[in-house]
């Protein structure tokens, strides 16, 4: 048997062995830990775990071997939610979101989400693509090999295709692998405020349509909201999408409880996202229905909001992933880790349920829990190796980069 690499001298290997199902309960808090292991790998996959010096047995003089020198190995970070691909910045607004000034005030006031849409516009390809590829960067500096990547801030055609098309060229030049979502619907824009039909009609009529037939996003993503889009204006834009094969996503009750944990778990979305108002009959539905909660604590963090019920979900049986949501307005950072001491700090996961949460579970968020998300035989070999001796200590220490290496199916890209 060829074996290209193999990784030794593991201190503890965190698999987040998968179980045919995103984790939910108490199993969210079992992350199954090997000692003193290795990996081995073939063509960028894992073909064999074990431990002590057993690889011996399928090594030859031409398997490189490395040394993981006795530190933490889990599976490569997943950030599944994800407004990856912008122009400009919006620390023009901070001093008023300091001040108080609410969110949604300052995106009615023609900022927020509409001025990142007039500096996208603005901007050429060249330009998106070299500040979004710093942006993916950072994340791999921080662990994260896999992403989604949202449009959302043209709000017409040919700039909603820029920001994918920008995207989908970065998929195939950067180490880290990106799931497409289509976001023409995250906000109105300011010709059509008083006429909402007459932009979703282009939405669903011209821009889905031609977004598929391009092939450039798998899922279909609607910011519900008060003040932006309705329940029944996200159910009648996800149900299009579904129909032209779309997988559907939503940003959900983040701000008011409108009932959008309700109609993700109605349509069958694949994750719904923020829910930090989220009503306990939203969330029993969701936990029915298999739709993944994926929480964005470092948002609740920034806008100076509470953090949504992690621990409600999860006595509910609703499996959480958590991201970045990574954008210039609610979110400007890239930190995955971050994220993940607030998943602690502010969300009281325990650490284990955290390491699901960016791993397996965020695998189910973008629909790739059979390639991602595990250290398992099959699936690709991207892995961190982490400078701290156990999970706990990456959330105990927080605010620095504990990642010591990144492998990217098999391929060393940070060290
Ligand atoms: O997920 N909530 C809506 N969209 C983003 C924010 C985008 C922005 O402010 O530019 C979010 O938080
Ligand atoms: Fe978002």
């Amino acid at each position: 048997m060829r074996v290209d690499l193999v990784i030794k001298n593991i201190g503890k290997l965190v698999t987040c062995k998968g179980l045919g199902r995103p984790k939910v309960g108490q199993e969210m808090n079992e992350v199954d830990i090997i000692e003193d292991a290795y990996i081995a790998i073939r063509d960028g996959k894992i073909i064999e775990i074990g431990i002590k010096n057993d690889y011996k047995k399928i090594t030859n003089s031409y398997t490189k071997i490395e040394d993981a020198k006795g530190l933490l190995v889990t599976p490569g970070l997943i950030d599944s939610h994800t407004h990856l691909v912008h122009g400009g910045s919006r620390e023009n607004e901070f001093s008023k979101k300091l001040s108080g000034v609410p969110y949604i005030e300052i995106l009615n006031q023609g900022g927020g989400i509409l001025s990142t849409v007039n500096s996208t516009k603005e901007a050429s390809s060249e330009d998106l693509y070299d500040k979004a590829k710093k942006s993916l960067d950072r994340m791999l500096e921080f662990g994260v090999t896999s992403a989604e990547a949202k449009s959302g801030y043209g709000l017409e055609l040919d700039t909603e295709i820029k920001q994918l098309n920008v995207a989908k060229k970065l998929d195939k030049d950067h180490p880290i692998d990106l799931v497409h979502t289509f976001l023409g619907a995250h906000a109105i824009p300011i010709k059509y405020k008083e006429n909402h039909k007459e932009y979703i009609d282009i939405i669903v009529e011209q821009m889905m349509p031609k977004v598929k037939e391009l092939g450039l996003a798998e899922f279909c993503d609607v910011f519900c909201e008060e003040g932006v889009f309705s329940i029944e204006e996200g159910e009648y834009i996800l149900s299009k999408a579904k129909e032209m094969g779309y997988k559907l996503k939503i940003h959900a009750d983040e701000i008011v409880s409108l009932g959008g944990a309700q109609l993700s778990a109605k349509l069958k979305c694949t994750s719904s996202d923020h829910l930090m108002a989220a009503s306990e009959e939203g969330l029993k539905m969701m936990a029915k229905n298999n739709v993944v909660a994926n929480i964005l604590p470092a948002t609740s963090f920034n806008l100076n909001k509470s953090y949504a019920n992690a621990r409600k979900m999860i006595d509910l049986g609703v499996a959480l992933s958590l991201s970045s949501d990574y954008n210039p307005g609610s979110c400007p950072s890239e930190n995955l880790q971050f994220v993940m001491q607030l998943g602690c700090l502010g969300l009281k996961m325990t650490p284990n349920e955290v390491i699901n949460a960016v791993t397996i579970n965020a695998a189910y968020a973008i629909d790739r829990q059979n390639e991602i998300g595990s250290i398992e035989i099959g699936k690709k070999a991207d892995l961190v190796v982490f400078d701290a001796p156990n999970v706990e200590y990456l959330m105990y220490h927080f605010g620095v980069n504990h990642v010591d290496k990144v492998y990217k199916e098999g391929v060393l890209v940070v060290e």
